[in-house]
């Protein structure tokens, strides 16, 4: 059992350290492959070291025509080496097929429910709800309760995209005009990286998110500090820089929920403060970055369709103060 005490591994994926029980199936897939295919390997290399042996000790250049009676052996040795190699492949693809049904049995019942889109070069996740007041969306951190599944509905909004979170299943691909799913299941308490597993452009390796793994009382905790408005302006600075960011075109692609802000073309930023990580994990969330990002996004991140904004320092500064109050 763990504890909410237990303090979550660092961020990261590995298919060979699985946290769900998907993963589980395929990891023990692919480490049966991998037996399979060293055995096959050592065979064939063995199979040939005893080949180069004997042709190197026989002293006479070989006949041009054998025999049958010659070649009979050889015959039988391709045939079985040939018999041998289908059955293989035939396990191989029984336990390959066991495979998929064990992951596609996952239980689908009392499953949060989240609508995924891919887009160029963010996912955006939105928690279903019937109210929808209490309709979640974000672009960076999904949080999901330990042992409970979690259905992805997976569509896109530009190119083909393929969501992938090693530690915890294989991938699915995110396909324009057509929907897919994915039930997953974290079982163990973390936070796990998802990549991007399709080519989709100059950004594709930037197309990150994470799933933060926890127990049913922090998901509702972070359920909570999701659903909360943005904070009003507490002091002058911040005030101007709430103006700032109504007067510009910020609020034409982003929202900040509890204001006027609805744009929903580029990450909701309702709680950017809080965040530990800008720009789907690329760069740490300070000042600094978060100021280079706002005036030269094509620095940070070549390609991206967010414009550079050049604006005066002072409202750099005020909107940099509004943006960190965001918290
Ligand atoms: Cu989206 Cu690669």
């Amino acid at each position: 059992m763990t504890s909410l005490l237990d303090p979550p591994p660092e961020l990261g994926h590995d298919s060979l350290a699985p946290a769900g029980v998907q993963a589980v199936h395929i990891a023990s897939l692919l480490t049966d492959y991998f037996w399979i295919s060293a055995l096959v390997f050592v065979l064939v290399m063995g199979a040939f070291v005893i080949a180069l042996v004997r042709r190197g000790s026989a002293d006479e250049p070989e006949k041009t025509e054998a025999s049958p009676e010659a070649l009979r052996p050889k015959r039988r040795a391709v045939a079985g080496a040939t018999a041998v190699t289908a059955v293989m492949l035939v396990i191989m693809l029984v336990m390959s097929v066991v495979t998929g049904h064990a992951l596609a049995a996952i239980s689908k019942q009392d499953a949060i429910q989240i609508e995924v889109t891919g887009r160029k070069w963010w996912w955006q996740f939105e928690y279903a709800d019937a109210d929808p007041s209490k309709i979640i969306t974000t672009s960076w951190e999904v949080h999901v309760p330990v042992g409970r599944p979690v259905e992805l509905t997976l569509k896109s909004a530009d190119v083909i995209h393929s969501f992938w979170v090693p530690s915890l299943d294989g991938k699915r691909d995110a396909i324009p005009g057509k929907r897919s799913t994915l039930v997953l299941r974290a079982d163990r308490p973390g936070r796990y990286e998802g990549q991007c597993a399709e080519f989709c452009g100059t950004q594709h390796a930037n197309m990150r998110f994470v799933i933060v793994a926890e127990s049913q009382e922090a998901y509702d905790a972070w359920r909570m500090r999701a659903l909360t408005p943005a904070r009003a302006p507490a002091d002058p600075l911040t005030q101007k820089g709430q103006d700032v960011f109504m007067k510009s075109r910020c609020q034409v692609c982003h929202t900040i929920a509890g204001t006027d802000a609805r744009g929903a073309v580029g990450p909701p930023l309702t709680h950017v403060g809080s965040q530990k990580r800008l720009v789907q994990g690329t760069v740490p969330n300070d000042r600094g970055h978060l100021g280079g990002w706002i005036v030269d996004p094509n620095g940070i991140k070549p390609g991206v369709a967010m414009p550079a904004n050049p604006l005066a320092p002072e409202d750099l500064q005020a909107l940099l103060a509004y943006l960190g109050s965001l918290q």
